[in-house]
């Protein structure tokens, strides 16, 4: 059951793809297309392209591709349903009357309102009597009754069902509440009981405004200290960040990165609004591409602690990729930012903002850890700290910052800034000439089909999947020779199986008399569709003439009457000795 074709043709019309990407993407146009920084992984040069012809886009560098659905599906973590309602909504477009009646949209749906509803009844229950142990945590850890408003902090009670029956009440079912991993099913299968109990209640809030997960705090020194909602069908820990739905709006590009709730919530207490926290894993390209969208800086603002500078030292190089500039708050005396900002008293605010202010580039940062690390009064260990740094310093990517710190470092320690940047250059190429051996069999892989996990049959057999993939291009941008191709060509003459899927779909919809990429949102999974335009994006120069498509069909024919291994091994010799005969002739 999906949504009617031409609402579809419609509502990819109003919403206008180069629109609808440009509010996310910075774009240049070059030649017919458009191009950007691609927002789902993170470069320098832009790889990130839009067709407008075919309204779709393609990265090059990731493979990220489809139509304006799939982009908002996939920069707004939506699924299709969604996806379509939000554009519809922007288009000021009503849902057709019998709205697509989708089982993992419904689930998500109830999903949304059951997490809504408990972090309702778990606010109330903070104030409540029962709640008064939660509140005394709470208060006792210097949080205001406004910011517990503003957070929407909660408690979960010690008993086993209390949330549990509060929501059945409300009629969501046992399945939903499991689900949202707000419940835990019973062992022996008869009902579920509360995941949270007796822990002070963070509510994590997506971009809309739904909620979509929990943590929750013990406040005893009992183990687990945080207990977080795992995966859900709404939530994933890897791509939300705690609290971007408040630091988004500061409209100040720059982000403070935490390591946890508490932090973010003193911090926010004191004034700053524009922090942020993973949730209790370490930070990922997914969660540094999402502050790339409502920042250009990022100071990361960890524990003082030795897990807290290992985190921030695998944060660096993920923050700068996503094009972020990074800097680094070192808290004094081995506190994390909440412990300092309570120990200030009421000075707290004036405190952080001053340490904040003090916060060096990720560089320094880098530097200082390096150099604190070495006796410099001994000639032997300042060699190899000088080594060590020329070594970070070949790992910069910009020349004028590669430059600005060899002449601090080499004034600082009086040494030869030809003899040191020599030493910056060797590194530097050999490491240039590691990446172009990397890039150079990455590039081999992926035409060989070595790794290809979606495209499998590509490897074993390159050449009728070569002609496959462009009977597929052809196909798409010649709907008319449909007819055609299918006199010629049947498909179980397809010996790749995922072009085979792609041409009996895309024959089905031009028999149909409709637009072969209309609905691939809907129909294909996102590795099939990234594929599918990967393998537009591959003929765009290509000739698309009746001779090339007889060609086309010419191999695929041939290749097909090749008898494939298994055939070989249960052939006779004289079969064998046939079927080769009559390939021989064939060549002739
Ligand atoms: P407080 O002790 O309440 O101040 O928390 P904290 O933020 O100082 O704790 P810590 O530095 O130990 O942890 C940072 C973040 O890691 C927390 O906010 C959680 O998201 C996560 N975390 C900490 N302990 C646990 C745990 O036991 N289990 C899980 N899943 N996450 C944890
Ligand atoms: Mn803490």
């Amino acid at each position: 059951m999906a949504f009617p074709e031409g609402f579809i043709r419609e509502l990819k019309q109003r919403n206008d793809i180069t629109d609808i990407i440009s509010s996310y993407v910075t774009l240049r146009r070059r030649g017919r297309n458009l191009v950007g920084l691609c927002p789902f992984h993170g470069e320098k040069t832009p790889s990130f392209n839009i067709y407008t012809e075919t309204e779709s886009f393609y990265c090059f560098g990731c493979g990220a591709a489809g139509d304006v659905i799939s982009f908002i599906m996939r920069i707004e973590n939506l699924d299709y349903v969604e996806a379509v309602k939000y554009l519809a909504q922007r288009a000021g477009m009503s849902m057709p009357e019998d709205s697509y009646d989708d089982t993992m949209s419904r689930l998500r749906k109830r999903i949304y309102e059951a997490n809504r509803e408990a972090a309702r009844f778990y606010y109330r229950s903070l104030y409540s009597r029962e709640g008064s142990e939660g509140l005394d945590y709470l208060h006792g850890r210097a949080l205001s009754d406004a910011t517990i408003r503003h957070f929407g902090l909660g408690y979960a009670d010690e008993s086993w069902d209390s949330l549990c029956g509060h929501l059945k009440e409300k009629g969501f079912s046992n399945n939903e509440l499991v689900s949202a991993n707000l419940a835990v099913g019973r062992k022996d299968g008869k009902g579920v009981y509360d995941r949270f109990r007796s822990r002070v209640m963070f509510p994590i809030i997506d971009l809309r405004g739904n909620v979509i997960a929990f943590g929750g705090r013990i406040m005893t020194d009992e183990k687990p200290k945080y207990l977080n909602t795992s995966d859900t069908p709404v939530f994933k820990k890897s791509e939300n960040l705690f609290s971007l739905n408040n630091a988004k709006n500061t409209g100040e590009r720059t982000l403070i990165l935490c390591e946890g709730y508490m932090d973010v919530i003193a911090v926010n207490q004191a004034g700053f609004q524009n922090a942020v926290a993973t949730l209790g894993t370490a930070l990922t390209g997914e969660q540094a591409m999402l502050m790339k969208r409502y920042a250009d800086e990022v100071i990361i603002c960890y524990d003082a602690d030795e897990a807290g500078q290992k985190a921030t030292a695998r944060a660096i190089p993920l923050l700068r990729g996503a094009g972020l500039n990074v800097r680094v708050l070192t808290v004094p005396n081995g506190k994390d930012p909440d412990e300092f900002i309570k120990s200030k008293g009421a000075d707290g605010a004036a405190a952080f903002r001053a340490i904040i202010e003090k916060s060096g580039n990720d560089v320094d940062y880098r530097l200082q850890k390096l150099r604190s690390g070495y006796d410099l009064s001994i000639p032997d260990s300042k060699v190899r700290f000088l080594e060590e740094a020329a070594k970070f310093i070949a790992t910069l990517s910009s020349p004028i910052e590669r430059d600005v710190y060899m002449s601090r470092i080499c004034g600082e320690f009086s040494v030869d800034k030809n003899a040191f940047a020599g030493q910056v250059d060797r590194l530097l190429s050999r490491r240039r000439f590691e990446d172009s051996k990397k890039e150079f069999r990455r590039i081999r892989d992926d035409l060989s089909g070595a790794n290809d996990k979606i495209n499998t049959d590509r490897r074993a057999k390159p050449r009728s999947s070569s002609a496959e993939e462009a009977l597929i291009a052809y196909l798409i941008s010649n709907p008319d020779s449909s007819k055609y191709i299918s006199e010629r060509l049947s498909a179980e003459q397809f010996g790749n199986s995922l072009m085979k899927r792609y041409y009996l779909y895309l024959q089905e919809r031009v028999s149909n008399g409709l637009d072969p990429l209309n609905n691939v949102s809907a129909d294909l999974t996102r590795d099939e569709t990234n594929r599918l335009y990967r393998i537009i994006a591959d003929h765009s120069s290509v000739r698309m003439t009746r001779e090339a498509l007889d060609e086309y069909i010419e191999v695929i024919t041939e290749e097909s009457q090749k008898p494939d291994k298994a055939e070989i091994s249960r052939m006779t010799a004289d079969e064998l000795r046939q079927s080769l005969e009559r390939m021989k002739e064939k060549k002739q």
